[in-house]
């Protein structure tokens, strides 16, 4: 799949996401969005169809984190929505990754299917090292859990990992160039420090990082003019 850029559609309902979307209704070529769990847990798949059938591409950001069988059969589920990109915690470890791979490339039937691109988290953004060694109780750098997580995903067979764009070319490097990387965390120059984003990078440094993706929420959904803020988002990453 291409490089893009995806809106975070971080809305509580679905009417307020269709009006944000509204917006771009007289563009020919509509925006890729994400769907996270706070707006999929308050619209249900319907929500999915919806924006799909306006012609966007969709991006189902539900981080499954579960037994092997449960996610291989929720990923089965999931797959009916036709989407075009999914996620899952690699810390679910191989076995689940694996099952998760499964789930999305069968149909009900158990023939092969057309599948979603299927990208892991290594470790969540939120997490910092406190957590990770006295939560968590890992010992290991952040760094080389990161690494060692996207390699477990690459070996799994997934298409790549949701990482900072400040790990993109690491990434690239011990994962390979095809290996994807769908880095959040982006912001204007002008924006630098605004909100709870805080290792951020603008749209044209990510794609210098080697980022595939830019998963941009609040600059696009709370600009003034969303619109604009998305075509300069577009036009800084492609470096028009
Ligand atoms: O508004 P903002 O641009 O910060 O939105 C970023 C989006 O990416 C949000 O939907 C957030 O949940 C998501 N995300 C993130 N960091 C991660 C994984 C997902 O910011 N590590």
């Amino acid at each position: 799949m291409q490089k893009d850029v995806i809106i975070a559609c971080d809305f509580p309902s679905a009417e307020a996401c269709l009006e944000f979307l509204d917006l771009f209704k007289d563009r020919p070529s509509k925006p890729f969005v994400k769907i996270g769990m706070e707006l999929f847990y308050a619209a249900g798949p319907d929500i999915v169809r919806q924006i799909k059938e306006r012609g966007h591409k969709i991006f189902l950001d539900l981080k499954l984190h579960d037994i092997p069988n449960t996610v291989e059969r929720a990923f089965r589920v999931l797959a009916n929505l036709d989407v075009d990109m999914v996620n899952c915690h690699a810390g679910g470890g191989k076995v689940m990754m694996e099952a998760a791979l499964r789930g999305l490339s069968q149909d009900q039937t158990g023939a092969e299917a057309k599948r979603p691109l299927l990208i892991a988290v290594t470790q969540l953004t939120s997490t910092d090292d406190k957590t990770l060694h006295e939560d968590l109780l890992i010992p290991e750098e952040m760094e080389n859990v990161v690494k060692h997580y996207a390699l477990n995903a690459r070996d799994a067979g997934l298409d790549g990992v949701v990482c900072s764009p400040w790990e993109a070319a690491g990434v690239h490097q011990y994962a390979g160039e095809k290996f994807l990387t769908v880095t959040p965390g982006i912001r204007f120059e002008s924006q630098a420090g605004k909100d709870d984003q805080k290792r951020i990078m603008t749209p044209a440094k990510a794609r210098e990082a080697g980022s595939d993706f830019i998963v941009v929420g609040r600059p696009i959904t709370r600009a003034e003019n969303p619109v604009q803020a998305y075509e300069k988002c577009l036009a800084d990453f492609f470096g028009e």
